[in-house]
């Protein structure tokens, strides 16, 4: 295994795994346009023992109410003994930031650990595969993002290739590009979205006879946009936000919450979008210079929690357990 893999460990041990944003691509990722993806300094931890019966916060009904811990353990912990699974985040939920990614990545990096380790591509296509389970529909960006940490690309020539994630017939490369340490804000509407209505929806509009030209739209701005990320152009990446949010908009996923958001932090921004499903969740603004908490203060007083992050959080990995070298 590599030195990046998820090392092996005994419990009780905890893990950790960062949300994200998307810059650019979100919905046409999952019919194969290029995505960027940020890990956010906002993380979910999760903490497992041993226990008498199998509990998450405690809940003795957690395998019945989180289908994402019911796929969890069925992958990574079945015939093995209760276990006691603790979980505190700071990615707000249901707001576009890849809370379920992150809690998915941090148990499985963390049953993945107490089960001899794992790499990081078997890592994401698990997590992938529980998600994508317990959605029904999605591409694998979410959870390569939180997997990988930094930067990343999906499905763009951009960048180093990290891995490879397949469901059926579908496959999607993940690359790693350099993170160019800039500030963002985020701003989380407080209107909760579910991923796959909107996914869904976004098909339906797609599957429209001009869908092919506006997937080719999609493609286009992200791309482009994400060579500006590499050439670290702030001005052409805020442009391409301005005109990824314009095609998200025509896909029907804004919301008048989140124009209001973007209309606040507008003058203010060199570009600034929707993040994630979008129909409520969250927005992602790229201040100009030296306006970053004037952003955040916009965003407040439009009635956002907003948050100043950094990209480039490290991936999932172990917290707290001492590490046992593999092999
Ligand atoms: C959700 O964070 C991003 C979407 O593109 C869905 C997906 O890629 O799974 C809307």
């Amino acid at each position: 295994m590599s030195d990046d893999a998820i090392p092996s460990a005994k419990l009780p041990l905890s893990a950790r795994s960062p949300g994200k944003c998307i810059v650019f691509g979100e919905h046409a990722v999952v019919h194969g346009g290029p995505e960027l993806l940020l890990a956010l300094d906002l993380y979910t931890q999760v903490g497992v023992a041993v226990g008498p019966e199998t509990r998450l916060n405690h809940d003795v009904d957690g395998r019945r109410s989180n289908p994402y811990f019911d796929r969890a353990l069925d992958r990574f912990w079945r015939d093995r003994p209760a276990i006691d699974v603790s979980v505190v985040s700071r990615v707000p939920r249901s707001a576009g930031l890849g809370s379920s990614a992150a809690f998915v990545a941090a148990l499985g990096a963390a049953l993945a650990s107490a089960s001899g380790g794992m790499s990081r591509p078997e890592l994401a296509q698990a997590a992938f595969d529980i998600e994508r389970g317990a959605q029904g529909v999605g591409s694998p960006g979410d959870t390569a993002a939180t997997i990988a940490g930094g930067c990343v690309t999906v499905n763009s020539d951009m960048g180093t290739i990290l891995w490879q994630v397949e469901h059926a017939e579908e496959s999607w490369t993940v690359r790693r590009v350099p993170d160019p340490n800039w500030v963002w804000v985020v701003g989380y509407s407080g209107i909760p979205r579910n991923t796959a209505t909107a996914v869904l929806a976004v098909g339906r509009r797609l599957a429209q006879p001009d869908g092919p030209s506006l997937l080719a739209r999609f493609a286009e701005v992200a791309e482009s946009g994400i060579r500006a990320f590499v050439n670290e152009d702030p001005e052409s990446v805020g442009a391409g936000m301005i005109r990824n949010q314009e095609l998200l908009r025509e896909v029907g996923v804004s919301h008048p919450r989140l124009e209001a958001l973007l209309a606040a932090a507008e003058p203010v921004a060199l570009g600034a979008k929707l993040t994630g499903a979008g129909a409520g969740g969250s927005v992602l603004v790229l201040p100009r210079p030296g306006r970053e908490m004037e952003v955040v203060r916009r965003l407040a007083r439009a009635g956002a929690a907003a948050y100043a992050v950094r990209s480039g959080s490290p991936g999932a990995d172990l917290v707290s357990a001492t590490r046992i070298p593999s092999g």
